[in-house]
């Protein structure tokens, strides 16, 4: 298995990256279209792409366990190194406890999760009244709530940042910051 070099990314580091980064901003934006305008149509497809992802978010963490952070790709100031490692974390992190939220909010919650089909948690229809659900725990899946809803909005701003931050190196510095992650040796 290759590794990351200063001066070329691995295929894993760069398969990883581009595979969550879709998949995330996806769910990101599908997320508050459905909430916003109540497209029912989408949840089920939000909610297991939602678990998919944990699969390649947790391969990424034993990747950058295995492997390491990327080196900085330019001259980076202390300021930008510092902001770059709190943005990673930030994203990484957030791939992990966004799908642990939506799963608990929508389980607890008593709507169930499905993933393609195949029942994770089933629903828990109220007996007087099939068209609702009746909460596994009312209180845990509000808290779920309001962690995905503003860890939601919170990663919005970190994704927009980290792009930002990524043109910037791009198109102000002219470093291989960019370049690098397109599969560029720099
Ligand atoms: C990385 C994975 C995920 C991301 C980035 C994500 C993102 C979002 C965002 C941004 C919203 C809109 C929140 C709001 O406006 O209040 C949302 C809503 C929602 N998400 Fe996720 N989500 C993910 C995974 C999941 C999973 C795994 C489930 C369930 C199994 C799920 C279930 C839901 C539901 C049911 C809503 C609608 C909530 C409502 O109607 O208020 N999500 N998601
Ligand atoms: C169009 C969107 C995106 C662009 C252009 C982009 C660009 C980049 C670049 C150039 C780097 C290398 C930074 C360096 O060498 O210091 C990087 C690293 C990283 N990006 Fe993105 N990115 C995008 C979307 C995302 C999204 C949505 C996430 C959310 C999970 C994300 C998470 C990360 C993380 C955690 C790293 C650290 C290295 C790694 O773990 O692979 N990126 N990105």
């Amino acid at each position: 298995m290759t590794f990351d070099t200063h001066s070329k990314l691995s295929h894993t580091t760069l398969a990883l990256h581009w595979i969550v980064a879709i998949m995330m901003i996806t769910l990101l934006t599908t997320g508050v279209v459905m909430s916003e305008f109540e497209l029912f149509a989408i949840y089920p497809w939000h909610k297991s792409f939602g678990v998919l992802i944990i699969l390649f978010a947790v391969l990424r963490i034993v990747w950058r366990i295995k492997n390491g952070w990327p080196t900085h790709a330019g001259n980076y100031t202390n300021i930008e190194k510092t902001i770059a490692t709190v943005m990673h974390w930030v994203l990484i992190l957030g791939t992990v406890l966004m799908p642990i939220s939506g799963f608990m909010m929508s389980a607890m919650g008593g709507y169930g999760v499905h993933f393609f089909g195949i029942e994770l948690v089933a629903n828990n229809p109220d007996p007087s009244d099939p068209s609702k659900v009746i909460p596994l725990n009312a209180g845990l899946a509000q808290i779920a709530h309001a962690m995905h809803s503003w860890g939601g909005y919170l990663l919005i701003a970190a994704v927009a940042l980290h792009v930002v931050g990524a043109l910037k190196h791009h198109i102000i510095s002219k470093d291989g910051t960019l370049r690098r992650m397109f599969g560029a040796s720099i």
